[in-house]
């Protein structure tokens, strides 16, 4: 049951909620730890992810209760102890807990965090800006040891965005000694989540939203509570799998605003939006693609996490194009998959070069990542005949009821 079947060839037609972002959760789960007391997240979705980040707090001694979308994390019987493996290494995201722990017990020893594989994705930037913050670590080849008498303010200057990085530096510099000045900081709408969520509990931040924030450190935080926005790349999910299947779709609670770039690039391919004071409808297939060429970037830019999903679009568009990764070095691992389905494309280096196609066919393909593995199910979406996409466990690390919220649009989806 790690599968999910697609008979393909139908429209969508309907509307969809948008959950709760899986990457603005995440940090702020982690940033929790930094507050005595009870916090209440609300719209957190309810997805691996989350799980398996509950589960490290619960591992910390923090009391950690879901009812419907509210997450609530009490830290008071917080203890040092270890953090599940499994967890640590299936989710990258395990590695916000460094700066936090740092800030609440001066100590951590992990493995290395894990994630989708998607490229080597190494945490030097992470661990070299908190050793300017007074932090020594001993790094071995499975993970490391950090250790500080006290976090100390500092001026850290990124060479190059990382989202991870940011938020673990911030979660660091919050209750830490002094200024931190941080430059070339990651501009991610979830970035802004984490300074939010953080001001609500009395931290001192200037510049979120900006490539440059300052930290003035606080004595302590206070306990708050916190809605999480809507998931940006889940609602680009819906509306690619709109763009693809064909038909009409309205995204309930779509985060219009964090979405510039991706719905300019869909209607240069394409579809027709219609904006409302409560979401998006989306008309795919409204006209010939005048688009031939994607590059992904740091936002504002076209977000690599949508690159997948628009390959599909794009495959589909009846047009020749090229997509440019510049985050990941190892985002096209949905290719061979892809072309197993009538799919064009050629890899070289960081470009996708994709080829007209006659459309998909339904095939056994292989998810292989959380994003990639989406992308699949869309394909499949449009295919003639029934297709079969394995190892659902990836997908189900960001998408709540994938198969149910498909069904709800009118595909003919099931578990497998
Ligand atoms: C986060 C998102 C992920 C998204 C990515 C880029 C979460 C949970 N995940 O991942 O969905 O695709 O941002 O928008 O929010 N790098 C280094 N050294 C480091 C840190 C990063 O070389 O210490 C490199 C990475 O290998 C990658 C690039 O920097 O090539 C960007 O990574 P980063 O922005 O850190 O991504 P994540 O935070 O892992």
């Amino acid at each position: 049951m790690d599968a999910i079947r697609i008979y393909g060839g139908n429209c969508l037609d309907g509307q969809t909620t948008i959950q709760g972002s899986k990457n603005a959760s995440l940090p702020i789960l982690a940033a929790t730890l930094l507050i005595d007391g009870t916090c209440e997240i609300e719209n957190c979705p309810d997805i691996s992810d989350v799980y398996h980040m509950q589960r490290l707090l619960e591992s910390l001694g923090c009391k950690v209760e879901r009812e419907g979308t509210l997450v609530r994390v009490n830290t008071q019987g917080f203890s040092e102890c270890d953090m599940p493996s499994d967890s640590v290494c299936v989710m990258r995201s395990s590695v916000m807990l460094v700066g936090a722990l740092l800030a609440r017990t001066g100590k951590i020893c992990m493995e290395y965090p894990g994630g989708c594989v998607i490229g080597a994705r190494p945490i030097d930037l992470h661990l070299r800006s908190l050793r300017q913050m007074g932090v020594t670590i001993t790094e071995s080849e499975d993970g490391f040891c950090a250790e500080t008498t006290r976090l100390r303010g500092a001026v850290l200057r990124l060479p190059f965005v990382s989202v991870g990085a940011t938020e673990n530096l911030i979660l660091a510099a919050v209750l830490a000694e002094g200024e931190t000045v941080i430059e070339s900081a990651a501009r991610e709408p979830e970035i802004q989540a984490l300074c939010d969520f953080l001001r609500c509990a009395g931290a001192k931040i200037e510049g979120a939203g900006t490539e440059r924030l300052v930290i003035h450190g606080v004595e302590r935080l206070n306990p708050t509570g916190y809605r999480v926005p809507a998931d940006r790349i889940v609602a680009g999910t819906y509306l690619s799998a709109c763009m693809c299947a064909g038909g009409h779709v309205f995204l309930k609670d779509a985060p219009v605003s964090h979405m510039e770039s991706v719905l300019d690039y869909a209607v240069r391919m394409g579809a027709a939006i219609s904006y409302e004071a409560d979401g998006i409808l989306v008309a795919g297939r409204e006209h010939e693609s005048a688009c031939d060429t994607v590059v992904t970037g740091c936002y504002p830019e076209f977000p690599t996490d949508m690159q997948s999903l628009f390959m599909v679009v794009m495959a589909l568009s009846g047009q020749a194009g090229r997509i440019e990764e510049t985050v990941f070095e190892n985002r096209f691992r949905i290719v061979p998959e892809l072309c197993r389905m009538g799919a064009d494309i050629t890899v070289q280096g960081n470009v996708a070069h994709i080829g007209r196609s006659a459309g998909f066919h339904g095939a056994i393909v292989q998810a292989k990542e959380l994003r990639g593995g989406a992308a699949l199910v869309i394909a499949a979406l449009a295919a003639d005949g029934t297709s079969i996409v394995t190892n659902r466990h990836y997908i189900d690390r960001g998408y709540e009821d994938i198969v149910l919220n498909l069904r709800a649009l009118g595909a003919k989806a099931e578990l497998a």
